[in-house]
C-alpha cells in the first residue's frame, strides 16, 4: 500500500534552544525537502518529558522551537508543523507498537544507555523512547525521516518495529512502510568544545537565534587543531572543527582557501574565525530577522500549531482507524469504522 506522495517526517525535542547542529544535521534539511515531498515537522514534548524537566518551562521552549524552526526556513504553506501532545494519537500507536517491540532491542539503544547513566531512577518512558518515536514515524506512513547520525539507531529500530508488525498484522500487504533516514553532510556536527557532539545538555552550542556578540564570544576561544599551539606553527584543516564549520557555512571557494592558510600558516586561528564568523552572519542574520517579525505578530505561532495538529489528526486519526481495525481493536468512539483497504 504505498502511498502516491513521497511523505517526509522529522522531530524534534524542545529540551533547549534550536542550535546549529540541530540545524545542520536536520532542520536545514527539512527546509530544502518541504518543497518536494508531503511533509511533517514535531516538536516531539512527550519526548521530552523522559527526563526532568520544569513544567511552565516547556510550554515555553516548545513555543521558542516553533519560533526557531519558522525562523529557520519551515513554511507552513507547505510543510504541516504541530506539536506532538496535541495529536494523542502517537502515544496511542506508541502503546501499540510497544507489546511488539523486544525489550533486548529497547536495551541496546545507545541514547539510552548514555540517558541512563545520567539518572539517579530510570523512567519507563526512557526506555520506550525510541518506541514513541516510531509511533510518530509511523502514524504518518513516512517513507524518509531526514535526521542528524544520532538518529539512525533509532531509526532502525523503527524499521524492525514497522517489519514486525507487518509480518503479525499484514503479512501479504504490508501497510507500514520501513522508512528510511536521510543524512546530510553534516550529519554530525561537534560542539565547541572540539570533544563530543553538538549538545545542549554538554553546554558546547551555538543557538540559532544567538546574538552576534554572543556568537562570536563562544566561538573566539572554540578549541582548534592542538597542534597550532604558536600562530606560526601550520595546521591540519581536517582535524580541527571550526574548518567543519567553515564547510557547512562558506562557499567551496573560501574553504578551499581557509584550508590553505591553515596548512601554510597563512591565518593565525583567530582570523580563520573571523572569516568563519561571517559566513555564519549570512546564514544566522536573517533567521534573526525573521523570528523578530514572527514574535511581532501575536498569535501568529498558536495559529500555525493549531493548523499544523488540525492536519496532522486528520492523517493519524485514518492510519489508527486501520490499525485498530486489522488488530481487532474497537474504533474511535466519534469515528465510524472505515473500511480497510
Ligand atoms: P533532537 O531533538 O536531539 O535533535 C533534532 C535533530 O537534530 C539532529 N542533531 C544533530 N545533527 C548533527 N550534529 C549534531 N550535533 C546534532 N544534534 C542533534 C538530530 O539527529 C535530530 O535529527 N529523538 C529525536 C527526536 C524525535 C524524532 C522523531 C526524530 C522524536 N521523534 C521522529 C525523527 C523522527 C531527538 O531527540 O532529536
Amino acid at each position: 500500500m504505498a502511498l502516491a506522495t513521497p511523505r517526509v517526517f522529522s522531530g524534534i525535542q524542545p529540551s533547549g534552544e534550536l542550535h546549529i547542529g540541530n540545524f545542520l544535521g536536520a532542520v536545514q534539511a527539512w527546509v530544502e525537502i518541504q518543497h518536494r515531498y508531503e511533509s511533517y515537522f514535531c516538536v516531539v514534548d512527550y519526548h521530552a518529558i523522559t527526563v526532568p524537566y520544569v513544567p511552565p518551562e516547556l510550554r515555553s521552549r516548545t513555543h521558542e522551537m516553533a519560533i526557531s524552526l519558522l525562523a529557520a526556513g519551515i513554511d507552513p504553506s507547505v510543510a504541516t508543523l504541530f506539536v506532538q501532545s496535541a495529536v494523542p494519537e502517537h502515544t496511542e500507536l506508541a502503546w501499540i507498537f510497544n507489546t511488539i517491540t523486544p525489550l533486548g532491542e529497547l536495551e541496546r539503544q545507545t541514547q539510552f544507555k548514555d540517558k541512563a547513566q545520567r539518572q539517579e531512577s530510570v523512567p519507563a518512558g526512557l526506555l520506550n523512547y525510541p518506541v514513541l518515536q516510531a509511533a510518530d514515524i509511523l502514524l504518518y506512513r513516512a517513507d524518509s525521516v531526514p535526521v542528524g547520525e544520532d538518529q539512525v539507531q533509532h531509526l532502525e529500530l523503527t524499521r524492525e518495529i514497522a517489519r514486525r508488525w507487518n509480518a503479525r498484522f499484514t503479512p501479504d500487504t504490508p501497510f507500514f512502510p520501513e522508512p528510511k533516514a536521510l543524512l546530510t553532510p553534516a550529519r554530525r556536527i561537534m560542539g565547541l568544545d572540539g570533544q563530543a557532539k553538538m549538545s545542549k545538555s554538554l553546554g558546547n552550542t551555538v543557538g540559532l537565534l544567538e546574538s552576534p556578540d554572543e556568537v562570536w564570544a563562544k566561538l573566539r576561544p572554540a578549541v582548534t587543531d592542538p597542534k597550532r599551539v604558536r600562530r606560526t606553527d601550520p595546521g591540519t584543516p581536517e582535524v580541527c572543527n571550526i574548518y567543519h564549520l567553515h564547510k557547512a557555512f562558506n562557499p567551496e571557494s573560501t574553504v578551499e582557501m581557509v584550508a590553505g592558510q591553515c596548512r601554510t600558516a597563512g591565518w593565525g586561528c583567530l582570523d580563520c574565525k573571523k572569516v568563519l564568523f561571517e559566513g555564519m552572519e549570512r546564514s544566522l542574520a536573517p533567521m534573526r530577522a525573521r523570528a523578530a517579525d514572527i514574535r511581532s505578530r501575536p498569535g501568529h505561532v498558536e495559529a500555525v500549531l493549531g493548523d499544523g495538529a488540525a492536519t496532522a489528526r486528520r492523517i493519524a486519526r485514518d492510519t489508527l482507524r486501520d490499525v485498530k481495525e486489522i488488530m481487532g481493536l474497537a474504533p474511535d468512539a466519534g469515528l465510524r469504522p472505515r473500511a480497510v483497504k
